[in-house]
């Protein structure tokens, strides 16, 4: 098959992280018999230096010709004093709701090798870590209006039904496709927004008998990620509630670093990226972790271009890296390889077999 993938480099270790991912992706182009063309687009701070906008409407153009995007990480403080809507974080925002990719899927799941890697008591993490959390990504208070006058700022949290139930279908939909248990998250003791959002969810729930359906407050869900994470198969919940919980869920797991996501929206055509940041107190010196990237890399390949057989190389491929015992610097403990950005891509690239 030929592909054609948008990347976006974009800042701190976004390049050197992407730049690995890329080489994994042209070793399954060779050993399945696929073409991927890549179309480089400039996006957040380096797209601010050179074009004075983070995302210019031509770089959003190519992402909306590609047949997926394929993401590192923007931001850094070199563009913190620029204008709110002129940040390298608004070039993203933008990206997202240019594409429509309104639902993101961030997989929270404890690779057996990490085991050690996480701040979890042993007990707690036996007990396993396996969910996904469905974050609405195209509305909320990211995308309502936000204005400061004088010594007052205002930032602006809408949701419409519409917007709420195409985000509940997906979250009944993946969990029919796994244990059946959705938990929607929202904070309707004292928002109004997420009382519509419970209520659209239990309307949902009549279409979904075979799904159990389940309501939990914010903040006892970021006690319970601690606490319990065994209890959770699908998380659903708004924009805001899911950037952070999947920042606190991803840390059980041993590293952010870890961590893929996926965003979809009408289309096949979607947008691939780690969860975590530009992280540019590490950037440019072969530090960083390029599992996070590599393996939304995968998640492109199985959910926008039906290669499930070539995501699974790559899940064996990173399996395989850490049995052997390889680390970076993020997930290191006693008794593991330490190994830098460059490193790790290329072990990956190593071990990948088709069977
Ligand atoms: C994420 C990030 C972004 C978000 C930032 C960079 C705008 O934290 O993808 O989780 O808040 O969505
Ligand atoms: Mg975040």
């Amino acid at each position: 098959m030929v592909k054609n993938i948008a990347v976006i480099h974009g800042d701190g270790i976004g390049p050197e992280i992407v730049d690995e991912a890329l080489k994994v992706l042209n070793k399954v182009a060779e050993l399945f018999g696929h073409r991927f063309n890549y179309t480089y687009v400039d996006m957040g701070g380096c797209a601010i230096d050179k074009y004075g906008d983070p995302l210019p409407a031509s770089e959003l153009k190519k992402c909306l010709e590609s047949d997926s995007v394929l993401l590192g990480a923007v931001g850094g403080n070199e563009w913190n004093d620029v204008p709110a809507n002129m940040r390298p974080e608004k070039g993203l925002l933008r990206l997202r709701a240019g594409l429509g990719v309104y639902s993101n899927i961030r997989p929270i799941k404890i690779w057996k090798q990490l085991a050690e890697a996480s701040p979890l008591k042993k007990s707690i993490v036996e007990q396993g870590i396996d969910f996904i959390i469905v974050r609405e990504l195209i509305g909320g208070i990211y995308f309502g209006e936000h204005k400061t006058e004088g010594d007052t700022a205002i930032d602006v949290l809408r949701y419409s039904e519409y917007e709420i139930e195409r985000i509940g279908r997906i979250g009944f939909e993946a969990a029919q496709k796994r244990n059946k248990k959705l938990c929607s998250v929202e904070k309707s003791n004292v928002l109004d927004s997420s009382r519509l959002w419970k209520k659209v969810m239990h309307r949902l729930a009549d279409e979904y008998p075979d799904v159990e359906l389940s309501d939990m407050l914010v903040d006892n869900c970021a006690m319970q990620i601690i606490k319990n994470p065994a209890q959770f198969d699908v998380i659903v919940t708004e924009n805001m509630f899911g950037d952070i919980l999947s920042d606190e869920a991803s840390m059980i797991t041993g590293s952010i670093g870890m961590i893929p996501s996926s965003s979809l929206g009408a289309t096949a055509c979607g947008l691939y990226e780690p969860i975590h940041g530009s992280a540019p107190r590490i950037a440019g010196q072969d530090k960083a972790n390029p599992l996070g990237t590599i393996l939304s890399a995968a998640m492109m390949l199985r959910f926008s271009f039906e290669m499930a057989e070539e995501a699974n190389a790559i899940e064996n491929a990173v399996s395989a890296y850490l049995d052997a015992g390889f680390r970076t610097a993020d997930i290191m403990s006693d008794g593991t390889k330490l190994v830098g950005c460059r490193e790790c891509g290329k072990l990956i690239v190593h071990n990948l077999r088709k069977d």
